[in-house]
């Protein structure tokens, strides 16, 4: 059984990661959720409703020891599966000025981002090492190559997560494994919907808030076998706004 795992996979993004992954590229999806099972379980039954597979697995990936017990019994329980995706896109924003900015809204962010990449990636390095083939995606941001203004914790996470891709697609290269970071501009999601779309728009050339269908078939062509030979980048998905 080959397998793909999106972590927070029940919504947004992820969910949308999740469907193509399933339906083009024909893996068992393991759908990572946090707290919400019943989105997690209609991310599931909207990709089986196309013959597709899946299943839920629940951890937090800020935490480690959480994160590598479900993934160790996960791996126990199915010894024949094999996982050749993974896609790193769980994040969280807690968005504020540098200067009022609390300790706790600084190190969440990052824990999720940064840490959450970390917990989850290092459980399976080796495991794709052995396999010698792996494709590793990183759901990263605009704000983490440009900066952006009130958003200091994300910037430095995702900037953080970006590194960490480049650094890491050195070390695992000649293993046939790629890592890659997508960095979506304004996607519409849970995270956009509060924003002033009216004024936002203005800032993107392309005049739109982009779909989470459309980061979806960016990650499933990084995630297939056509894309073996790029590896260490960050591909900008952003209607134009940063290149
Ligand atoms: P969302 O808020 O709908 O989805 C985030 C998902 O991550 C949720 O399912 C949430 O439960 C999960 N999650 C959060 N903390 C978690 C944890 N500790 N453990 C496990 N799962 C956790 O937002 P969206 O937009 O779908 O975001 C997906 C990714 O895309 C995030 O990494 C976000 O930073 C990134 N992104 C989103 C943009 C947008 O405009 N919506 C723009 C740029 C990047």
């Amino acid at each position: 059984m080959k397998c793909a795992l999106v972590t927070g996979g029940s919504r947004g993004i992820g969910r949308a990661i999740c469907q193509k992954l399933a339906e083009e590229l024909n893996y068992h999806v393991l759908i990572n959720y946090q707290g919400n099972k019943d989105a997690a379980l209609e991310t599931l039954a909207l990709l089986e409703a196309t013959g597709a597979t899946g299943e839920i697995l629940q951890f937090n990936v800020a935490d480690i020891q959480e994160t590598q017990a479900a993934l160790q019994n996960w791996s126990v329980r199915n010894p024949e599966a094999v996982v050749e995706v993974i896609i790193n896109n769980a994040g969280i924003a807690r968005d504020g000025l540098f200067m009022w900015m609390s300790p706790d809204d600084w190190s969440s962010v990052l824990q999720v981002s940064l840490q959450g990449f970390y917990n989850v990636t290092n459980f399976f390095i080796q495991k794709l090492l052995r396999q010698r083939f792996g494709r590793i995606i990183n759901i990263v941001s605009v704000s983490g190559v440009k900066g952006t203004a009130g958003q200091v914790n994300y910037s430095a996470a995702k900037a953080g997560v970006v590194g960490a891709t480049k650094a890491l697609a050195l070390e695992v290269a000649k293993r046939n494994i790629t890592v890659n970071a997508v960095a979506p501009g304004f996607i519409h999601t849970d995270m956009t919907a509060e924003m002033d779309e009216g004024e936002l728009v203005k800032l993107i050339p392309a005049n739109r808030f982009g779909k989470a269908e459309e980061v979806a078939d960016l990650v499933c062509f990084l995630a297939s076998k056509k894309s073996g030979y790029i590896t260490g980048e960050v591909i900008n998905i952003n209607g134009g706004i940063y290149s």
